[in-house]
């Protein structure tokens, strides 16, 4: 048997997608499970993005196509992104891929030779630090602040250039998953002068463009000089609720997305041409349904935030953006004397025989997330509602904590959490 590698060994996964075979599971089993862990749109895919799908399956476009894309979804990529964020862009400036993930990878593949650092602000997406680690990068953490409202912060970039033996890239997502915090245009300025014209690549992770609650949305592309250093990543998943479909673009220089197309070309050969031309009709002709669906997902976000700041010892800001809130529970779980992590699972799996809510622990986007959960508010309103009560009952019924402790030790907190 082939041993198999040290980085395939060393990988982590998005714990959400592991919450949420568990949450299947119980749900299967006859448990009234409210899902609150993953990330994704609760609405069907955008209509007339699904319909030019159909149709492009029924018209046979499901043959190769080339790497970079098609140049009907690069041509209406470019006019979207100019619309939307007044870039100049054209065609050349855009490659297409299967969702933004994956661009996390070419990324790295791109810019990072083994023992490059990489910047990476806390909590992360989960799957940064593995595509960071499959090019041998370093990771440099710097955290994000409740009480900075998320916000990166520049003076620990500026560490980062001088201190850092080896800088060479940046990974940035405004906005943020998953705290909600945004990136203010200062902000997005004062990290593009701090690294232009400099051997630094930034990725712009930019998943939650349309979900921004106050102000607009800023892509760092804005930047002057930033279009041949910057790679922002686009998605359909969230704004026109297309996860399943996987597809998304790229937006940089014409030389930095030829290079990309390269690579796709020798991992994915190419996007499936049917699921392009969905995103094509997205793009042109559902955004007005995209628009009423992202007020939908506010009303949710402000809904769950009030209620969070109902409980004691429980305090929610209320995002900049995304559709998650990122409530701090240290003091519940400094109460209680279990991990966040813990207490999600504690919620989903051991609160009560018949009911239960699924989240996830801050912890798992790294080790800034201690003392927190992350809610999606990827259900009705009168579940979220329900959950909030689940909670709030939940957590005082602290016999079941301390039998769920009993039989899940490693949830202990270790030592109690700075409020
Ligand atoms: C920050 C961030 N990056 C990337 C992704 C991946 O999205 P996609 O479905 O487009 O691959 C997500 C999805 O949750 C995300 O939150």
């Amino acid at each position: 048997m082939p041993r198999f590698s040290d980085f395939a060994s060393s990988v982590q996964t998005e714990t959400a997608f592991d919450v949420l075979a568990t949450a299947r599971k119980l749900k299967a089993e006859g448990k009234d499970v409210i899902e609150l862990e993953i990330g994704d749109s609760p609405f069907p895919t955008a209509t007339n993005a699904a319909a030019a799908g159909i149709k492009a399956i029924e018209e046979d476009l499901c043959h190769y196509g080339p790497s970079i894309g098609l140049p009907e979804f690069r041509t209406a990529a470019s006019e979207y992104v100019n619309r939307e964020y007044g870039l100049q862009t054209t065609a050349e400036n855009i490659v297409v891929g299967p969702g933004a993930k994956t661009f996390e990878q070419l990324f790295c593949e791109t810019f990072l030779n083994p023992g490059d650092g990489v910047l990476v602000f806390s909590p992360y997406f989960p799957t940064y630090p593995p595509n960071i680690a499959r090019r041998g990068g370093r990771m440099w953490i710097s955290d994000l602040k409740q009480a900075n409202d998320f916000r990166p912060n520049l003076e620990d970039v500026e560490r980062f250039l001088a201190d850092d033996p080896h800088p060479k890239a940046i990974f940035l997502n405004s906005p943020h998953n998953p705290t909600g915090g945004v990136a203010t245009e200062e902000d997005l300025r004062g990290l593009a002068d701090l690294i232009r014209d400099r051997d630094i690549a930034l990725f712009s992770d930019e998943p939650y463009d349309q979900m921004v609650w106050r102000g607009r949305h800023h892509s760092p592309l804005a930047q002057p000089g930033m279009m041949e250093q910057c790679m922002a990543a686009y998605t359909f998943s969230k704004s026109f609720s297309m996860s399943g479909w996987r597809l998304g673009f790229a937006v940089s220089s014409a030389e930095n997305v030829g290079m990309f197309a390269k690579l796709i070309n020798s991992a994915l050969s190419c996007i499936p041409p049917f699921v392009q031309l969905a995103g094509v009709a997205a793009m042109r002709s559902d955004c007005a349904e995209r628009d009423e669906r992202m007020a939908v997902f506010r009303g949710k976000v402000e809904l769950l935030v009030g209620a969070l700041n109902q409980i004691d010892g429980v305090s929610c800001l209320m995002p900049g953006g995304t559709f998650y809130v990122f409530p701090s529970v240290a003091e519940v779980c400094n109460r209680l004397g279990i991990a966040s992590h813990g207490l999600a699972m504690y919620l989903l799996e051991g609160a009560d025989e018949k009911a239960g809510v699924a989240c996830l622990g801050g912890e798992c986007f790294g080790e800034a997330g201690h003392g927190f959960l992350r809610f999606s508010c990827a259900e009705s309103d009168e579940r979220l509602q329900a959950a909030v009560q689940f909670f709030a009952e939940a957590i005082t019924r602290t016999e079941r904590v301390a039998a769920y402790l009993e039989q899940h030790g490693h949830f202990r907190l270790q030592s109690p959490y700075s409020v």
